[in-house]
């Protein structure tokens, strides 16, 4: 199995100071940055684009991982990419032309991820696994931080986990965001997945350090 990576999601952050929440993190053992702009038509809520991005990136050497809940993100891509993405993900349920999109992507020489909601199955990504560096699961509603993870998304997980070793798709990365923490994070992993989203379970604590220990931890038992 690949190492587990912890992505906290600056959602969860304090924006008043940003380059401070983003270097604790960093100093705390965070793997990748999770990025989550919303346009507040694909989601019902509203956070930045690309000028906040370009903000934070020389800030840190966190690989950015953006997850783009918004509508026509095709449109996006090479602002975003610009900004120093190391990996894009797009909704599934926001791309008509999905396969084009991704491939838009990578042509921006950025990592391609292609994230499903809770309501969407995993066969509508089934097409595309082999065109994409990373699949992620919302195991919430995508929109908000804080919320409750939807306990039937593990089954999905561990569908696309089957397909990954069917397919021989060893460096295919499988993220999950929303609800996560000591709790859940276990479940996740053995259902298959490899990189962890926490906004609050992260964020939401004073000693940032030792609650990516504390998920960390919960894996090992
Ligand atoms: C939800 C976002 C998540 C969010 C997760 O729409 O995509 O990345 O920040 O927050 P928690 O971990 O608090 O559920
Ligand atoms: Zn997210």
């Amino acid at each position: 199995m690949n190492n587990v990576y912890i992505a906290p999601s600056i959602l969860s952050a304090n924006f008043a100071k940003l380059g401070e929440e983003v270097a604790d993190v960093e100093r705390g053992g965070a793997d990748w940055l999770h990025v989550d702009v919303m346009d507040g038509h694909f989601v019902p809520n509203l956070t930045f684009g690309p000028l906040v991005m370009q903000a934070i990136a020389p800030l840190t050497k966190l690989p950015l991982d953006v997850h783009l809940m918004i509508e026509n993100p095709e449109q996006y891509i090479p602002a975003f990419a610009g900004a120093e993405a190391h990996l894009i993900t797009v909704h599934q349920e926001a791309c008509i032309h999905l396969h084009r999109v991704l491939h838009l992507i990578k042509e921006h020489g950025v990592k391609a991820g292609v994230a499903i909601n809770p309501g969407t199955p995993a066969a509508a990504i089934r097409e595309v696994l082999e065109d994409v560096d990373l699949v992620l699961v919302m195991t919430v509603n995508p929109g908000f931080g804080g919320q409750a993870f939807i306990q039937s998304t593990l089954r999905k997980i561990r569908e696309l986990k089957a397909w990954k070793n069917e397919l021989g798709l060893k460096d295919l990365r499988i993220e999950v965001d929303g609800g996560i923490s000591a709790s859940t994070a276990p479940l996740v992993v053995e259902a298959g997945a490899d990189v962890l989203v926490a906004g609050n379970a992260v964020f939401g604590q004073a000693d940032r350090r030792k609650a990516m220990e504390d998920i960390r931890k919960s894996l090992a038992g």
